[in-house]
């Protein structure tokens, strides 16, 4: 029985990661969840805004439903060989105060995962996400093997479910992940 939470990198409609992590929270073993938090409302980090008016009320949401959780999924897009600009800023700000890093992120265990339409399943996005998740002493859950989703508009249909091939790898991929948490 766990509890997770997880987001996906990515802002638009019809994102394939947005629909890979709601594919993953269908899929989840039963008595477990995985709750979707939304990353629409944080605005782009500004040391300003920090400063002036605090940590804004939807990335504290967000933070604390982290820290809630048992672990935590990251479904990431990759542009450029990279973390896109809106899931680095989504982790820039749950990273912030640096005092409170360690309540929500300190040994959190997380799932990545990442579609594409290309041909590389985001392995280089999250290989950049191992490091950032290294420098905030989270606990990367390796346990499941890479999950990459390459080809993504032949995995999902019209409506962003996934076919039958990907549903079964999620499966697997979350069971495994909620064993991991003992
Ligand atoms: C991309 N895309 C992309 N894909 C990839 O596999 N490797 C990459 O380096 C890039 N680079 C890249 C840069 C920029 C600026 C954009 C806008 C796009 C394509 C990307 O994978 C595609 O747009 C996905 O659909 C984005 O994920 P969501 O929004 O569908 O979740």
């Amino acid at each position: 029985m766990a509890k997770l939470v997880g987001f996906a990198g990515s802002l638009r409609n019809g994102s394939f990661n947005r629909s890979l992590i709601a594919a993953a929270a269908a899929v989840m073993p039963q008595g477990s969840t995985l709750e979707v938090l939304s990353i629409d409302d944080f605005p782009v980090y500004n040391a300003d805004i920090e400063a002036n008016s605090g940590i804004p009320p939807a990335v504290v949401l967000v933070k604390n439903k982290i820290a809630a959780a048992d672990g935590l999924v990251i479904a990431t897009p990759e542009y450029n060989g990279g973390i896109p600009g809106i899931a680095k800023n989504a982790i820039d700000w749950i990273s912030r105060p640096p005092e409170d890093v360690k309540r929500v992120l300190g040994g959190k265990p997380v799932a990545l995962m990442g579609a594409t339409p290309g041909g590389m399943g985001t392995a280089f996005s999250q290989l950049a996400w191992e490091h950032v998740l290294r420098t905030l002493r989270a606990r990367l859950w390796t346990g499941g093997g890479p999950f990459y989703v390459s080809g993504a508009s032949k995995n999902f249909d019209a409506e962003g479910r996934p076919n039958d091939e990907l549903k079964a790898k999620l499966t697997n991929y979350m069971a495994a992940f909620v064993a991991s948490l003992g």
